[in-house]
């Protein structure tokens, strides 16, 4: 109770504060509901971090978070938990998941345990399973190693409840500091046998377990050490497997790392190769990116689709801990990147992951503007901007508002640049304010942009190339202007 009232005055300063210096800030009724996005997920109050335990049941998509709910700071970390029919609008459920004698609840999955393999419900009742971090403050305090332990806990109403496991945690800690964030799938191996697999960052490595009740856990294999990117500890893993042009089933790897990405702070590299024997064979040691921006961390794909979807489904957390604790919205922080359906695509004989928007975005189009004259007014905060490239690969585009502020987009000599170095609010931190490039040595044909009210999501060519950003303008952008080569400009007003 004493934190609560606490937190309250805290916050309560912090509004004073915060809403006097910033008086011209209006970006709706309620000044301390400012860069709240319309068509992103965000937390209805206090911190959020990465999306856990994503699930498709019954119509639902299941979205769970690291959230701590007496704070707009990380802290000791919940499962907070939405779900929503259409990806665009979603319903806050109460918290999922909370602290116990174990720890906080770190990131995790959840799988829908349809055959009642961990005995948890039964089969007319199929229990989903969340597998999860249990992070112990007081043994990362006291100095020791083994602070941190996978746990489960079941649901037996369509995730609407939780009951941890009384025998956890399932896997023990050999002695290693950073050893978490368990993705569960079910795997079929080339006899047809079924069986459940778990990748777990362990700091600068994957490991692969495997269990046939979610209980019990055998290690199979390690992979990544000093291949890819190592500027930071790895996390938030994800094996997923990914169907070429030809029928072939490659597997992709996610594996998430702070710090060490290319624009400095978070970010998510990927593998491409096989998985045999309990084994991750990468075809090279190319180091690729999933998102070039500085926003899109941790990000994990859902389980459980229907298979009549045929789609592997994503969403990422969009901030980067290099100031994800700074950045200046007051009642709230952190929002999701919109949901993206990931699939493979050739450059010349090497395959790349593609990000597309997930389609529901199309749903909520509500009205449509063309571009003339290459220049127009925007008619809202939220809107998708369309284009295709003509005639020579490079082009600009950029918003500005009536306060001078401007955010760029722009390809020149092969990079693709975002620059925010002008865009708004940024004295948070001296990281903040910068240019944003990412090498792309192929045609750049279409472009699609999703602003909210505090981000801009660029797509090339349906997601050949993404770069996801965070900023903060003073004023709402007001207009668009776009390089002459920039042809069939459309923009839709986007609303749920
Ligand atoms: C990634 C991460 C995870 C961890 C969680 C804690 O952003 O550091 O590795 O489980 O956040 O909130």
């Amino acid at each position: 109770m004493k934190l609560k009232i606490y937190t309250y005055l805290t916050s309560l300063f912090f509004c004073i504060s915060a809403c006097n210096h910033s008086k011209d800030i209006v970006f709706s009724e309620s000044g301390n509901e400012k860069f709240r996005p319309e068509y992103h997920f965000t937390p209805k109050t206090a911190w959020m971090n990465d999306p856990n335990g994503m699930f498709y049941l019954d119509g639902e998509y299941h979205l769970f978070y690291q959230y701590y709910p007496d704070s707009t700071v990380w802290g000791p970390m919940h499962w907070g938990h939405a779900v929503s029919t259409d990806l665009t609008s979603w319903e806050h459920l109460p918290v999922a998941l909370e602290p116990d004698s174990l720890g906080y609840i770190f990131s995790g999955s959840a799988v829908v345990d349809s055959k009642n393999t961990s005995g948890l419900g039964s089969l007319d009742n199929p229990p989903i399973v969340a597998i999860f971090t249990y992070h112990d403050p007081r043994g990362e305090r006291e100095g020791e190693l083994d602070f941190q332990t996978q746990g489960i806990a079941y649901s037996l109403d369509k995730g609407r409840t939780w009951t941890k496991y009384d025998k956890n945690p399932v896997l023990q800690n050999p002695g290693i500091k950073d050893f978490r964030d368990p993705k569960v799938q079910l795997f079929k191996d080339e006899k047809g046998n079924e069986s459940w697999l778990m990748s777990l960052a362990v700091k600068d490595h994957i490991e692969f377990y495997s269990s046939n009740d979610l209980k019990n856990w055998i290690k199979l294999s390690e992979f990544g050490n000093k291949i890819g990117a190592h500027g930071g500890v790895w996390e938030c893993p994800d094996l997923i497997p990914l169907k070429t042009e030809s029928g072939e089933t490659k597997y992709v790897l996610l594996v998430s790392i702070n710090p060490g990405g290319p624009q400095k702070g978070s970010a998510t590299q990927y593998f491409i190769g096989d998985f045999k024997e309990g084994v991750f064979i990468p075809d090279d040691t190319m180091i690729r990116w999933l998102d070039y921006g500085p926003d899109n961390y941790a990000g994990v794909t859902w389980s459980n689709l229907p298979s009549e979807q045929n789609r592997t489904l994503f969403i990422g957390w969009m901030s980067n801990w290099l100031y994800a604790n700074q950045v200046p919205t007051e009642t709230w922080r952190s929002a999701m990147t919109i949901p993206r359906e990931l699939s493979l695509f050739d450059i010349d004989g090497t395959y790349l992951v593609k990000s597309s928007p997930a389609h529901e975005i199309e749903e909520i189009r509500k009205e449509t503007y063309f571009i003339n004259d290459n220049s127009t007014e925007l008619p809202g905060v939220s809107v998708e901007i369309e284009a295709t490239v003509t005639g020579e690969d490079s082009f600009e585009l950029s918003f500005s508002n009536e306060l001078g502020e401007e955010f760029k987009i722009s390809k020149e000599m092969g990079l693709l640049s975002v620059d925010r170095s002008n865009a708004g609010i940024s004295d948070f931190n001296p990281d903040f304010a910068t240019i944003h490039s990412a090498p792309m040595s192929w045609e750049t044909e279409k472009l699609q942009i999703f602003l909210d009210a505090h981000s801009v999501e660029v797509f090339i060519n349906d997601g050949e190339l993404v770069i996801t950003s965070i900023l903060f303008p003073k004023s709402p952008w007001k207009s668009l202007i776009l390089s002459e080569n920039l042809k069939n400009g459309k923009l839709y007003l986007l609303q749920k």
